[in-house]
């Protein structure tokens, strides 16, 4: 049970209102946070709704020093109706649990984090927008808060969970984006990193090849496995996905990359539109040489943030190569409105997928 305390301060409706009619992503949140604590020898206590607010951090905090952080995201979306709903939050629960075996943190109970979520959503329901693409995205997170610079798993842990009202991941909105190859860095080592762990080192990771990719004019960057620079794994921040003829195919799960929960639901959409599923190893000359010859017709990242974007083209330091002329396919588009269409309540949900929350 997370007991709620109001926030004396909530913004008022005209402020929130102005937040909600262009949020961006990642910008603004709303008026609560859910908290808990795990020490060794309590285990999980002090679960809580409260004010948003600043934390106060020892600056030796275990986390600032080791990173032994944990995160994820998921969204709530309002329909029509007006009651609000989550998409597959028991994947979360689960990826997280995960997360926190990989990072050495204890594992908070799913009924916590659904109970978390839930209450800070009800609680901040006249957060979640209307409308539009828009959507609360909601981002629970897990870090080491112990005072302490051995190096070992902390026995204090903080878990918090916030929520940002959001529109269009990419500035732009919804359009094709370009992908800078990484062939300098790599996102997550090999087999025994912690490449399928959703936590801020890997993210840490990314941001100099982020940084490369806008020096080129790119949105976002493709990374190659650790080992042999050869095999495609994901994106600094999304999964990916290729079209060639009837095939829809994504890298296999080999513990280097995120599960993704968007990435999983495209399997199952993908395979009910009739495509091909293939989960396997994809060699990045097979990816250029197929944008080339016009055996790959589509590319498109995907990602609860980003939902389903599509790829215009990948640039290397020699070269660009568009897909089908920098224009998003039928696949990518079908998917993508297929999967909102579900998640907004516009079509029926057949797989058991969504989840009230009031
Ligand atoms: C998400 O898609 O929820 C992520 O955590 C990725 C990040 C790029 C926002």
């Amino acid at each position: 049970m997370f007991e709620v305390h109001q926030n004396p301060q909530p913004r008022t409706e005209a402020e929130r209102a102005a937040i909600l009619a262009d949020p961006g992503f990642g910008l603004h949140f709303s008026d609560h946070m859910a908290l808990a604590t795990w020490t060794a020898d309590l285990g999980w206590h002090d679960r809580e709704v409260g004010a948003y607010r600043p934390f106060q951090l020892d600056p030796a905090s275990a986390v600032l020093h080791y990173a032994q952080e944990i995160f994820e995201g998921l969204k709530a979306y309002r329909h029509a109706n007006d009651s609000i709903w989550l998409f597959r939050p028991d994947k979360n629960a689960e990826r997280f649990a995960r997360s926190a075996a990989r990072l050495a943190l204890p594992v908070l109970p799913t009924e916590d984090f659904l109970s978390s979520i839930e209450t800070l959503v009800t609680t901040d329901q006249a957060w979640v927008p209307g409308g539009g693409e828009s959507n609360l995205y909601i981002r629970p997170f897990m870090f080491a808060n112990e005072v302490f610079l051995g190096v070992r798993p902390a026995r204090t842990v903080t878990y918090c969970c916030i929520a940002s009202p959001a529109a269009a991941y990419f500035p732009n909105g919804v359009q094709p984006v370009n992908i800078w190859l990484s062939m300098n860095y790599v996102r997550a080592a090999g087999p025994g990193g912690m490449g399928a762990a959703k936590t801020g080192g890997n993210y840490a990771a990314s941001l100099v090849a982020q940084q490369e990719a806008y020096e080129h004019g790119c949105e976002q960057v493709l990374f190659l496995d650790g080992a042999e620079r050869k095999w495609v794994e994901e994106l600094g921040g999304m999964n990916v996905y290729l079209v060639a003829g009837d095939e829809l195919i994504t890298p296999a799960l080999e513990g280097t990359i995120l599960e993704g929960v968007t990435r999983d639901s495209v399997l199952t959409l993908g395979a009910e539109r009739g495509l091909v599923i293939q989960e396997r190893r994809i060699a990045i000359d097979e990816v250029l040489d197929g944008i080339e010859s016009g055996a790959i017709t589509e590319i498109f990242a995907c990602g609860t943030a980003a939902v389903i974007n599509p790829i215009g083209s990948i640039k290397t330091a020699e070269k660009t190569y568009t897909i089908n002329g920098g224009q998003s396919g039928p696949h990518t588009d079908g998917l993508r409105s297929t999967l909102l269409d579900i998640q907004y309540g516009r079509a029926e949900d057949t797989h058991g997928w969504m989840h009230k929350v009031c």
